[in-house]
């Protein structure tokens, strides 16, 4: 009976669903019947607003006050204004000043949180807690929402695999399963289940696509990937964010095999529009159209105008080309106004759904502003999302947990006090030094002593901003004296080193991962007096660790964790928390190694288990070896976990059955704490060549000391299957294996045939 009633609700809410798309067609062709050509191109313009450059910005004034524009109808979106005051201001200019009073809708980027922080995406993804995640973006979009804004420029879906490129902290790492469940979270935490809620916002898969390709890990450079990358990798969590419901897409800056994304048919209209069925609309990313000259690719900015809308971008961000040259293109035929209606169909259809044309205001209440804005319930769930985020990468002879009475403890590092640094780069809501320190978070432990040295400083000065390049300190180094005095009467010397916050983020590639300035001379004196240290790292990428490795006792990866940041290192550094993080990227031995990634391809010369002296001719480094230095899903924790053996139903699949792999999990230490358990599998051989392996599931389990839980995972073909060489997405018969372990190393394997 139960069943039976779940079954009606659902097709009821279905069909509730249904009949409100069916209203809200009759409402959009309504509209669009009404509307100038003028009007109709208002709505694919987007402007900045006064307040943040996220990008090459004109120089002098607001487009968006300048001719009338607002006022007359001809802007249909605006970026970077945020408050319900500011942006009442300027949605009653555009509903009550304009021919249709169609209202705006407010973009902005909430990356990881408004007001308040949350962990950067990368750090989020290294949880594996997909409910944590979706809840954080959940609480993100509240924040944002009762500040004015509709529309977040998020989930940043792109895969990379290349710890160069600064936007790595920005996305869910090099994994297209984890990214995909990551990006869906996400997309749901952002648009709840009901658009029309004045709580949720319509979210934006980014940046379509291939961006986090590009060569050399340096941002904006171009991207030459084959098909077989670009469907098998690339795409599906693109595809996750469209089955999720995402409501727009935003194009990338990046060239994909010789044609700029903005301008990409083959992206935008065949693969998104036409074989995805998406019915929402595609935002070109800051400028992108105008980039096409510098690109090679437009001849000037009225073809990029004809280039881009024949391409598939509906919405042009912040390069004024749709406003100027559209109405000259349809009379010249270079597009036409099927085109033009299409983009302004799907952009007035997420306007309806956000429940805008019911009342423009509703995102515009300063009361609720005051009363949402630093919640309590937003800031515990910042602190609880940064403490399941962070990864425990050593922890020799158990110096962690530390005591928590009784000891002398020197907290180091340019980091140990720096409350800018932890909200990381996408942070441009947040207020200056809002983020609880580790020094700050230490404090809160009052049963030992605690000194604090900073040892040297990281930047020559404090970046302006969010557009700003970041001064590195590589002259004084005048702190270290003072910092070897303070590690030498302590029983315990904690260093907080790694990265400023603004040296990861967009346009932040760096060529060198090491520690950066004088932190590795400041590490190595400290060590000379005393060995027992315990390096927090934060970062908004992998970097170089090789030497904390081989002489350290403890590392613990703290990437930008947001405002709570100190609180939850302290928390776990103290045991309070026990570490549950996994990487969700490869953390290189080398710059050199780079793009590095678990999943990656035999090739023909793999070499014993990738380490084989034979002779030279094998796919190796003469100076390094092959393998990162911790590998995907890697992460320890303070209580020790143990595996059976797999068991599997069979060893053979037959096509549309299924296999059951099970491990029985064992917390065999001391503490209750949690353990990601993941399941790998590798396709022997097959039309095209696959990895190594591909994570294919896991689960988050929690266990008490002693406890055992048996972890089961279903096989089918669904999972098996890939985008071929005849360009099927589809299983292809054959020998498989199957991995289960906590990273991606594990060599605890079965094999199965597909039949
Ligand atoms: C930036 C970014 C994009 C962001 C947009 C608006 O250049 O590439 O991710 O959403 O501009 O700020």
């Amino acid at each position: 009976m139960k069943k039976l009633l779940a079954a009606l609700l659902f097709v009821g809410i279905g069909g509730l669903h249904a009949q409100e798309n069916i209203e809200i067609e009759k409402k959009v062709t309504a509209l669009l019947n009404q509307m100038t050509l003028e009007e109709k191109i208002g709505q694919m313009n987007q402007y900045n607003g006064f307040w943040n450059v996220t990008g090459p910005s004109p120089k002098s004034g607001n487009a968006a006050f300048k001719y009338n524009n607002l006022a007359s109808g001809r802007v249909g979106s605006m970026l970077n204004i945020r408050g319900a005051k500011e942006v009442r201001k300027v949605q009653e200019i555009a509903v009550e000043e304009s021919r249709l009073g169609i209202p705006l809708i407010i973009g902005f980027d909430l990356i990881h949180g408004y007001k308040t922080v949350s962990p950067i995406p990368l750090a989020e993804t290294a949880s594996w807690d997909l409910a944590a995640i979706e809840r954080s973006a959940a609480l993100g979009a509240r924040e944002a929402a009762a500040a004015g804004i509709n529309w977040t420029f998020a989930p940043m879906v792109d895969i990379t695999r290349d710890a160069r490129w600064g936007r790595v902290m920005e996305g869910a790492g090099e994994d297209p399963y984890l990214g995909s469940l990551v990006a869906a979270a996400r997309v749901r935490g952002f648009q709840g289940d009901d658009l029309s809620d004045p709580f949720t916002i319509a979210a934006c898969a980014k940046h379509f696509a291939a961006y986090g390709f590009a060569e050399a890990g340096r941002d904006y450079n171009t991207v030459d990937i084959g098909l077989n990358t670009l469907h098998n990798i690339v795409l599906p969590p693109f595809k996750a964010a469209a089955d999720a419901g995402v409501r727009t897409f935003m194009n990338s800056f990046n060239d994909l095999n010789g044609i700029p994304a903005t301008a990409d048919r083959y992206l935008q209209r065949d693969i998104l529009k036409g074989n995805w069925q998406f019915d929402g609309f595609v935002v070109s990313d800051w400028g992108s159209l105008r980039e096409m000259i510098d690109h090679g690719y437009a001849k000037d900015r009225k073809h990029a105008g004809e280039l881009a809308l024949n391409g598939g971008s509906d919405m042009d961000m912040e390069s004024y080309i749709y406003l100027e040259y559209i109405q000259s293109l349809l009379a010249e035929g270079k597009v036409t106004q099927e085109q033009i209606d299409d983009a302004v169909r799907r952009i007035l259809r997420v306007k309806f759904e956000l429940g805008l044309f019911d009342d423009p205001y509703r995102y515009c209440d300063e009361s609720r502003e005051k009363s949402v804005t630093g919640s309590k319930e937003i800031i515990d769930a910042a602190l609880d999302m940064a403490k399941k985020s962070i990864v425990l990468l050593k922890n020799d002879n158990q110096i962690l947990p530390l005591k928590k009475q009784g000891q002398k403890i020197a907290l180091i590092g340019p980091l140990a006090d720096d409350k800018n640094s932890p909200l990381g780069n996408w942070r441009i809501a947040a207020d200056n030094g809002t983020a609880i320190s580790v020094l700050e978070g230490m404090q809160a432990y009052k049963g030992n002593t605690l000194v604090h040295e900073q040892g040297v400083r990281l930047v020559d000065k404090i970046p302006a901003g969010f557009h700003e390049e970041v001064a590195i300190n590589n002259t004084d180094n005048s702190g270290i004296a003072a910092a070897v005095a303070a590690a030498q009467n302590a029983d315990i010397v904690v260093m907080a080193l790694g990265e400023y916050g603004f040296q990861s983020g967009e346009g932040r590639s760096r060529a060198h991962l090491d520690l950066p300035g004088f932190q590795q001379e400041l590490l190595e004196a400290v060590y000379a007096v005393n060995k027992n240290i315990v390096l927090v790292v934060m970062s908004g990428r992998p970097l170089i660790l090789n030497w904390a490795d081989a002489h350290l006792p403890a590392i613990v990866e703290a990437w930008q964790l947001g405002t709570q940041a100190g609180n939850a290192i302290a928390q776990v550094l103290y045991g309070d928390y026990n570490p549950s993080g996994k990487l969700p990227m490869s953390f290189p031995r080398a710059v050199g190694q780079l793009p590095l990634y678990y999943n990656h391809k035999s090739t023909g010369r793999p070499g014993a288990d990738g380490e084989d002296a034979g002779s030279v001719f094998w796919s190796h480094y003469g100076d390094e070896k092959n393998s990162p230095l911790y590998p995907f899903g890697y992460g320890l924790s303070y209580t020790q976990f143990t595996y059976s053996d797999i068991r599997l139903s069979s060893n053979s699949l037959k096509k549309g059955g299924q296999l059951i792999a099970e491990v029985d999990v064992t917390n065999s230490g001391s503490l209750t704490g949690k353990e990601v358990v993941q399941l790998y599998l590798k396709d022997h051989y097959a039309s095209a060549t696959r990895p190594v392996r591909e994570l294919k599931g896991f689960e988050l389990i929690e266990l008490k000391a002693g406890e055992t839980q048996t972890v089961r995972f279903t096989i089918d073909e669904q999972l098996l299957a890939f985008y071929n060489a005849a360009g099927q997405w589809t299983a292809e018969a054959g020998d498989f294996s199957l991995f289960i372990g906590t990273d991606a190393t594990t060599k605890r394997q079965v094999n199965f045939v597909l039949e």
